[in-house]
């Protein structure tokens, strides 16, 4: 049999990390088992893997005469990040609540006295559906650079059935106009608007903005919260989406222990997101699920918060997922930062971190058969690190290691080499 012809082959990688799990999100005891490969090569054929392994087995498998070849010597290739959390689009910024924040103000009463959120709200109303495509291209790009493929962006800014489908609109034709894949999640539950009780909102969200996202987004948010949304109403708006098709997400115990780990685990939610203060019995209970517990370190930094208590969920038994929560209260594009953070504040390891930001993250947007590894038939979505191991995605931190990302067997960014010594 002829060998297959490859188009593109990355070689002599001083380690491939394959995160290969067949599909799977990785936890328990096989949450940092990232398969590692020294001197590792892949080889692509248009947009799908052909080969893995060391670079013998690889130029055993396949027909390179004709690709574009690729030394990675002394560089690290891993599947590209899967961001499985943020807020893409929105208009205008909040860098004086930086200010407030180390004051000690209360990210809540921010809120309360109409900023936070409702000062978000207030700018993307008034922004154009083009203006907010244009912001969000800039940070599909960024996010690109920084070995992003796979974004997934909430609406939330607009609290209006007007302006939440204009920001779903957004994501699509931004996405469209971009490399990186984008995932809607429809998160029109995300505040209460100043002008509505939150009841009479709650029921606008599911009787009037549910019916109309349902062709925009594939997934439905609530921000549950004290003071936000009650457990009762984000069940009631949650079951709405899943009645028409949107799969359930949760903003769940960020700043209060509400139940919230619990509810997604009752709805069979593909996972649960930020989870500072998830109870033992929401742990237990997302873990009989296989409930995505999805942690957003930069949050907490930003915020000036607590962090998730990650070794507690991965002992439970609940895979692990990182995401930036990228929003206006917390500007970070990053994924490399964000495990940078997650060994440290959440003591995850390495090798952890890297599953959490791939094939888990991939695994919280149905996406683990297609993404977020590197294995034969999967989708070529690929990083190469100017760095040696993967270990320095958590070493080493505030500047871009990512030197080339691949997105369905094409090269998207090609970062100047830089000079040795
Ligand atoms: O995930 N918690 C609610 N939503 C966002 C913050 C949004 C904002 O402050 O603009 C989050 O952290
Ligand atoms: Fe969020």
């Amino acid at each position: 049999m002829p060998k297959p012809n490859a188009t593109l082959l990355i070689q002599n990688a001083s380690e491939l990390v394959s995160v290969a799990s067949q599909g799977k999100a990785l936890s328990g005891k096989n949450a940092g088992n990232v398969g590692i490969i020294q001197d590792g090569a892949i080889a692509i054929a248009g947009e799908k893997i052909i080969a893995v392994g060391t670079k013998a087995q690889v130029l055993k498998q396949v027909d390179a005469t004709d690709a574009e070849i690729i030394d990675a010597s002394g560089k690290t290739v891993l599947p590209g990040f899967v961001d499985c959390h943020t807020h893409l689009i929105f208009a205008g910024s909040r860098e004086d609540e930086v200010e407030l924040k180390s004051k000690g103000v209360p990210y809540l009463d921010i809120l309360k006295a109409g900023g936070g959120i409702l000062k978000t709200v207030r700018q993307t109303r008034a922004a154009t559906q083009s203006q907010l495509v244009e912001n969000a291209k800039k940070t599909l790009r960024t996010m690109l650079e920084h070995g992003t493929t796979t974004v997934e962006a909430k609406s939330g800014y607009g609290l209006d059935t007007k302006t939440e489908m204009k920001i779903l609109d957004a994501a699509t034709a931004a996405a469209k106009q971009s490399s990186t894949e984008v995932v809607n999640t429809f998160l029109g539950a995300h505040a209460v608007p100043q002008e509505l009780t939150s009841e009479a909102y709650a029921k606008t969200v599911t009787d009037d903005m549910i019916p109309q996202a349902r062709t925009r987004a594939e997934y439905c948010d609530v921000f549950c919260e004290k003071d936000v949304f009650s457990i009762d109403q984000s069940r009631r708006i949650l079951l709405a989406g899943k009645k028409i098709g949107l799969k359930p997400r949760i903003h769940a115990d960020q700043l209060h222990g509400t139940g919230g780990a619990e509810l997604a685990a009752e709805l069979n939610a593909v996972c649960a997101d930020h989870l500072i203060h998830a109870s033992q019995n929401g742990m237990k209970k997302m873990a009989e699920r296989g409930t995505v517990a999805v942690l957003l370190p930069a949050t907490g930094l930003s915020s000036l918060l607590p962090y998730a208590d990650a070794r507690a969920f991965i002992e439970a038994g609940v895979p692990v997922a990182l995401g930036t929560d990228f929003n206006p209260n917390c500007w970070c594009e990053s994924m490399p930062f964000t495990i940078a953070l997650a060994c440290r504040y959440l003591k995850m390891t390495p090798s952890e971190a890297v599953a959490a930001a791939t094939i888990n993250a991939a695994a919280s947007l149905d996406r683990a058969d297609r993404v977020g590894s590197l294995e034969v038939g999967k989708q070529a979505d690929v990083v190469i690190l100017d760095a040696p191991n993967h270990k320095f995605l958590a070493y080493q931190f505030g500047v871009n290691h990512i030197q080339t990302v691949v997105k369905k067997g094409k090269i998207v960014v090609r970062q100047e080499q830089r000079e040795k010594g």
